[in-house]
């Protein structure tokens, strides 16, 4: 296949290849071999669409209702459908006998190449070969290129690449198979095709145009819609291009949809696939620049590596916060698209760091839906804002009633109601973006908004002890769902104590520097003169569990008081299963957790936690942790590697190939979006010890034994670093225009003046941590 398409397709690092057709593992390849651009995502389906394969299409931000639960990312018309058939017989791996199949997709490019040979019931072979992108320079553009040979006798073939509207959504649980649109105008002229298409709840357009080219025996023509014939010589080929461009009404005014989508359409196929391949090739290597990670001792893991970041870079939206990141991508409907606390702690790192803006834009996701988060607060009887554990296009609270638990079961969801801690984890995330970026401009329009109004509803919902003279948050589910209706989860109170504190901080000091728009945002939101009073008082009396029971922190009230049951046994996986006796339903009343709930927050403030606890508390939940979630494993890769734990290599690995292998059995549901994120920050935060201690990056490796060394960039208050990092050394730089530019990091714990344009290299002088 490569020799097929040896001038466009990058080196084998950069390759994620199909070898064989596998019928049942189809699932697990589209969500893998997805396309994007962060606007559009498009499941890795065979343009045929064999049988038992799942084509689907997700626009950021499109979500309709299902009418029997809640809203969903709907699964929109494919435009990549091209189905031929040679003699009467579908060209398709089910239907034919295949003779050679492979497909790379080329991470580097953002195109999937495909070369697949079939043969039919007279044993005649025909050659399919092909390629496709979603354009990463223009978002609304996508391009197939198929060609056809019959390698052993004359034949006839019809070709049909319409857009296939037949797809629909196929529903998580009780709601069923969906379709969320009808076509409201079908067209066609000169050549072109145009298909509007409005959802049925809420009347979004998806306007879509199309236009192909048939090239045989030298000669290029437009290609007709309907199902077109040709006669094929023995030996003779035929290729076929389709362009295809995509808007909705969320972009463009539903007057001007049909001219805008055509215009772009019209423009763009004129340059053809070459020019627009060389576009959308730069726009890619542009992002690899900052986000590739080298590390050239252990090339499969970078390679796995590679694959989580190329995951991030498809689904990374950059539309003023129409979207953000579900947890399952745009790669299927895992969730139902639905956004959760994944986004702010395990992708936004990944943003920040490597492309600050569009860690803006997704950032605005929540500012624009602040006033929703508002009511939900008002409704359940609190006050500033409170987001909701899951959130869709509107900002209301999305999570259903209803789910289907770990053992299949039909189960009640109470997440909505008791698990807070997300509007505390949407704080950290800004203060995150603030702290690497400065960004002050942000933070003055939209970020200290969300800091007040988040601390403002911590305060609202805290209860005042009287006996214990302390105040305390009830009824909560803490990242760990295995226990709901917990009293004071460690995780929950230290992020609100956090956030509290944090808003207090933050005010003060834009109160000093822009006072006037500090004002601004205070009049808009009503603050009143003795709320910050309020809220230290509350943040100082808050419990937080840190210094119970010999250093442990105690997950929430009376935590140890259950049974404590060890895990003892792994799968092939090397992933823990229930102890015998422990099931979905009573795991409750044990002491195992199901995700990194204690360590998270070890993790999220390394810096306050001191080794004793840290590692005391660390070791005490390794034994307990479950990983029934994909967030688990990476935070116990970093917390562990720095506690010293021989495991931690392995846990990141859980997290590395969690897709690429299937881990949790269900990726054909979609890329798990968290595990993308948190393997980046394994690598990153974890190996490469990239640490901010008092708002001070702190670079401070502890490499994998066999890892000599591990490269990459960051960006760091508007700067570029260049980072490598080895066992016992790091190498750094950063360029500027002005040469008298310089940072502040601190490097092996010693804090150092850093000037533009020089390459330094610090030598670890104590032990390894
Ligand atoms: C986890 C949550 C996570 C959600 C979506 C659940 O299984 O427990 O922490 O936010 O999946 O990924």
């Amino acid at each position: 296949m490569k020799e097929c398409f040896k001038k466009i397709i990058s080196e084998d690092e950069w390759l994620i290849e199909e070898n064989g057709f596998k019928r049942n593992l189809q699932g697990h390849r589209e969500s893998l071999f997805a396309l994007g651009n962060g606007y559009v995502g498009s499941r890795g389906v065979l343009e045929e669409i064999p049988y038992d394969s799942y084509a689907g299409t997700y626009i950021a931000g499109v979500f309709d209702d299902t009418g029997a639960i809640v809203t969903e990312l709907v699964n929109a018309p494919n435009p990549f459908f091209l189905r031929i058939t040679c003699g009467g017989e579908k060209l398709d791996p089910v239907a034919m006998d295949v003779i050679e199949h492979h497909r790379a997709l080329d991470m580097r490019k953002g195109v999937i190449f495909r070369r697949t040979v079939y043969s039919n019931h007279k044993k005649e072979r025909f050659a399919y070969q092909s390629m496709r992108f979603l354009s990463m320079h223009n978002k609304h553009l996508g391009v197939i290129q198929a060609r056809f040979t019959s390698l052993d006798a004359s034949t006839e073939i019809t070709v049909h690449a319409d857009m296939d509207s037949s797809v629909t959504n196929a529903g998580m649980l009780t709601e069923g198979r969906k379709r969320h649109f009808q076509a409201v105008e079908l067209s066609g002229a000169k050549n072109m095709r145009y298909m509007c298409f409005q959802t049925f709840e809420k009347n979004i357009l998806l306007s879509y145009a199309g236009r192909g080219f048939i090239e045989r025996r030298g000669k290029k023509k437009p290609a007709g819609w309907n199902i077109m014939k040709f006669k094929v010589k023995k030996g003779e080929s035929i290729c076929f291009t389709k362009f295809f461009t995509i808007y909705t009404s969320y972009d463009v005014d539903p007057k001007k949809l049909r001219s805008v989508t055509m215009k772009d359409l019209n423009r763009s196929a004129k340059l053809g696939v070459d020019k627009l391949m060389a576009k959308h090739a730069k726009a890619w290597r542009e992002k690899w620049r900052l986000a590739n990670i080298s590390i050239p001792e252990a090339p499969d893991i970078e390679k796995a590596l590679r694959f989580n970041i190329y995951h991030m870079l498809i689904c990374g939206n950059r539309e003023k916060g129409r979207a953000t990141i579900g947890a399952r991508t745009l790669s299927a409907e895992g969730y139902r698209g639905h956004v959760f606390w994944d986004f702010e702690l395990f992708n936004l790192p990944f943003y920040i760091y490597t492309d600050p803006e569009t860690a803006k834009h997704m950032l605005l996701y929540r500012y624009k839906r602040l006033d929703q988060a508002r009511e939900i607060a008002l409704k359940r009887g609190y006050k500033g804002a409170m987001f909701p554990w899951e959130s869709a296009d509107t900002g209301e609270e999305a999570t259903p009633a209803w789910s289907k638990g770990l053992d299949g079961s039909v189960i009640k969801i109470y997440t909505m109601e008791m698990e807070y801690h997300i509007t505390a984890d949407i704080a950290y995330g800004v203060n995150h973006y603030y702290t690497a970026t400065g960004d002050k401009d942000f933070m003055i329009r939209y970020g200290l908004e969300i800091m007040l109004e988040t601390a403002r509803f911590w305060a609202s919902i805290v209860r005042y002890n009287r006996k214990k003279r302390r105040y305390e948050i009830k009824r909560v589910i803490g990242p760990d769902e295995f226990h709901e209706e917990t009293n004071n989860n460690a995780y929950t109170n230290i992020l609100a104590k956090w956030n509290l504190l944090r808003a207090i901080e933050l005010y003060r000091l834009f109160c000093r520097e822009n006072p006037k728009e500090t004002k601004r945002v205070a009049k808009k939101i009503n603050l009143k003169n003795g709320e910050l009073k309020d809220w230290r008082n509350i943040a100082a009396r808050l419990i937080t569990h840190i210094y119970k029971k010999n250093n442990i922190i105690e997950a929430f009230d009376g935590y140890f008081d259950l049974k404590d049951i060890l895990i003892t046994q792994l799968d092939p996986n090397l992933m823990p299963i229930f102890p015998k006796g422990v099931t979905s339903r009573n795991v409750g009343k044990t002491q195992l957790v199901k995700q990194a709930d204690v360590v998270m927050l070890l993790y999220l403030f390394s810096d306050i936690f001191g080794d004793t606890i840290k590692k005391k508390s660390y070791f005490y939940y390794a034994k307990r942790t479950m990983h029934k979630s994909s967030l688990s494993p990476s935070v116990h890769a970093i917390v562990g590697n720095d506690a010293g734990d021989p495991k931690a290599y392995h846990y990141f690995l859980i997290s590395l190939y969690a897709d690429l292998k299937n881990i949790h059995g269900n990726s054909p549901e979609g890329i798990h979006a968290a595990s993308l994120g948190g393997t980046w920050q394994a690598a990153v935060n974890g190996f490469g010890g990239v640490n901010i201690k008092q708002g001070i990056l702190s670079i401070n490796p502890k490499l994998p034994i066999g890892w000599d060394k591990m490269s990459f960039s960051l960006k760091w208050k508007g700067f570029t670093l260049s980072i490598s990092v080895f066992q016992d050394k790091v190498e750094l730089s950063f360029e500027s225009k002005k040469k008298k530019d310089s940072l502040r990091i601190r490097v092996f714990n010693i804090l150092r003046e850093i000037n533009a344009n020089k390459r330094l290299t610090f030598e670890r002088t104590g032990r390894r941590p």
